[in-house]
């Protein structure tokens, strides 16, 4: 008997694996969000599921560029899709005017992959430290760019016509942190102490830059 237990842990691992497996692996065709007030299970009862609840309409529609960065995103994350949770993956439609940005942000929790539909803009993202190698790119349309999960990456019309790209992401809630909003517009805000030290700027100009967010 002792001579065979150098198998054990060769046991436990092909257990934690099989263990592994199933519980990444979806267990049921699909789980759509459980509207709020219908009983208490997280997925919708499936036999009350209906095709709707599969469909999001209106990708057609530009969004509404009129402010100060230029831009706008549509989402249809599984907030906007029911059908979409548990499913790992959503998008959004990217419209920027002439000129306009989709400012420096990142997602958290998923790979962005881009598609140009209309229009030319500049893209580009930033790696980790300590190198921040900045890879960027000018697209036109019908061009394909990747920005992976986590990397501060951001979008601008370089153009006279309006840009409208399609966004998928890896996560049916990628979430988003706009890098300014995050720094200069935390709430409660971030002590200007730090700022000062973190941007190299004085205390006015810190000021001023968390007035703006
Ligand atoms: C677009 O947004 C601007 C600024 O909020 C607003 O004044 C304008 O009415 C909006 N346009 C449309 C078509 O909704």
């Amino acid at each position: 008997m002792a001579n065979l237990s150098f198998l054990l842990p060769v046991l436990a691992l092909s257990l934690l694996a099989v263990f592994a497996v199933d519980a990444a692996t979806t267990l049921q065709d699909f789980c759509v969000t459980n509207p709020i007030g219908q009983g208490n299970s997280l997925c919708k009862d499936p036999k009350l599921v209906e095709a709707n609840d599969f469909l999001f309409s209106g990708l057609h529609i530009a969004g509404n560029t009129t402010n100060p960065a230029g831009s706008r995103v549509t989402p249809v994350f599984a907030s906007q899709l029911p059908g979409l949770n548990t499913l790992g993956i959503s998008m959004a439609r990217v419209d920027i005017a002439p000129w306009g940005v989709n400012p420096p942000h990142s997602h958290p929790r998923a790979t962005e992959i881009f598609t140009v539909l209309e229009g030319t803009l500049e893209v580009g993202f930033i790696t980790s430290n300590p190198e921040n190698r900045h890879f960027k790119k000018v697209l036109q349309k019908g061009d394909v760019f990747v920005f992976p999960i986590g990397l501060i990456h951001y979008q601008r019309n370089i153009g006279n016509c309006n840009v409208v790209a399609i966004a998928a992401l890896s996560s049916q809630n990628p979430g988003a942190i706009t890098i300014g909003n995050a720094v200069f517009g935390a709430t409660p805000e971030i002590a200007s102490e730090v700022l000062i030290k973190a941007f190299k700027l004085d205390k006015n100009a810190i000021n001023y830059l968390q007035s703006k967010f």
